[in-house]
């Protein structure tokens, strides 16, 4: 069943809602009469009747039992970032089935990152990976494929075949970036009993376009309603696929703050309450970099020291 086949809704009206990002039942199913009337231009009585048929028929999960939850958490995998500590202050890498956000100032080593799981995940899980492909979301166009041979030889891994394994697309505009994570899914469908399966999605920068196409205050509202939606889609790739999902943010200053460090992750609580693990990356000398856990559901805060070498990151 599409958006179409909901009673009351025509070409028109799905349309407006598709360019609203209410783009199959399972968003349509949680929305609020308020915002399909906002976003469809149709009155609140068929706004609630879209809503109540779109819950009939969407899969938006139930209830499950604690022991079918810890089958599935006992498939956790980790994802190693290529340095020792900063895989410990982790807890071992990169969790699967869940989403871990960096952010950071410009060069603090978000997009490095990034490049470096793109690559590690294909490696064996005895050396730190999840023998998968990686899904790259590119909003800011700073994908280099030159920097994933540095890094795929610095992992003794033949680079052609590395490239061939990072599945990028550029994003060009916050709905774009939302409809990728879409495509996405049906990517990971097609690779799922190939050799390597889709175990990594990145998003880099999540909240780039957000931040740039929202402006002013009574936007608000609207960007963070958008962002929250995007993040979870992302989060359900996570679970569905047994994947690691990164995203990376910026800092903006805070004029305001007097005390502590004035900077802050962009999108606020909705991306820190969204992302299972948060990391603060601040710049130190040369190539060092200082990773900071500072929200995970079973760990520490804790800081680490890292390097980011020509090779790759490294402790
Ligand atoms: P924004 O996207 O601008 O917010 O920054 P970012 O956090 O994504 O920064 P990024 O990961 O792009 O870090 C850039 C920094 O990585 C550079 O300033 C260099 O210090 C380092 N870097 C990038 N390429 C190389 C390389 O080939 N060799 C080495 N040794 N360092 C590199
Ligand atoms: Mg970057």
């Amino acid at each position: 069943m599409n958006v179409e086949d909901l009673p009351g809704v025509g070409p028109a009206i799905a349309e407006k809602l598709r360019e609203a990002g209410f783009n199959s039942l399972e968003t349509i199913a949680v929305a609020s009469p308020a915002e399909l009337v906002a976003t469809a231009e149709i009155g609140e009585v068929t706004a609630a009747k879209i809503i109540n048929a779109a819950r009939e028929s969407a899969d938006i999960g139930g209830f499950e039992t604690g022991d079918k939850i810890l089958e599935r958490r006992q498939g956790v995998g980790k994802l190693t970032t290529g340095s020792k500590s900063f895989d410990a202050l982790l807890g071992g890498g990169l969790e699967t089935q869940a989403m871990t956000e960096f952010y950071g100032e410009f060069g603090s080593g978000k997009t490095q990152i990034a490049h470096q799981l793109a690559v590690n995940v294909q490696l064996p899980p005895e050396k730190g990976g999840l023998n998968g492909s990686a899904i790259m979301i590119d909003t800011e166009n700073t994908f280099r494929p030159e920097r994933i041979k540095d890094m795929a030889e610095g992992a003794e891994l033949d680079y052609e075949d590395v490239l061939k394994n990072i599945h990028v697309a550029r994003a060009y505009n916050s709905n774009h970036q939302i409809l990728l994570v879409e495509r996405a899914r049906e990517l990971a469908e097609d690779l799922k009993n190939t050799e390597k399966p889709m175990r990594l999605m990145i998003i880099d920068s999540a909240t780039a376009h957000f931040r740039s196409e929202y402006v002013g205050r009574g936007t608000l509202a609207d960007r963070q309603q958008k962002i929250n939606k995007h993040l979870h889609d992302a989060l359900r790739f996570a679970d569905l696929n047994n994947a690691v999902v990164m995203i990376t943010n910026q800092v903006m200053v805070r004029p305001d703050a007097f005390f502590g460090d004035p900077t802050r992750p962009i999108g606020g609580h909705i991306v820190g309450h969204t992302a299972t693990f948060r990391l603060y990356l601040r710049k130190s000398k040369g190539e060092k970099r200082i990773a900071k856990l500072v929200d995970s559901p079973n760990l520490p805060e804790a800081e680490v020291v890292f390097s980011v070498l020509s090779e790759g990151i490294r402790d």
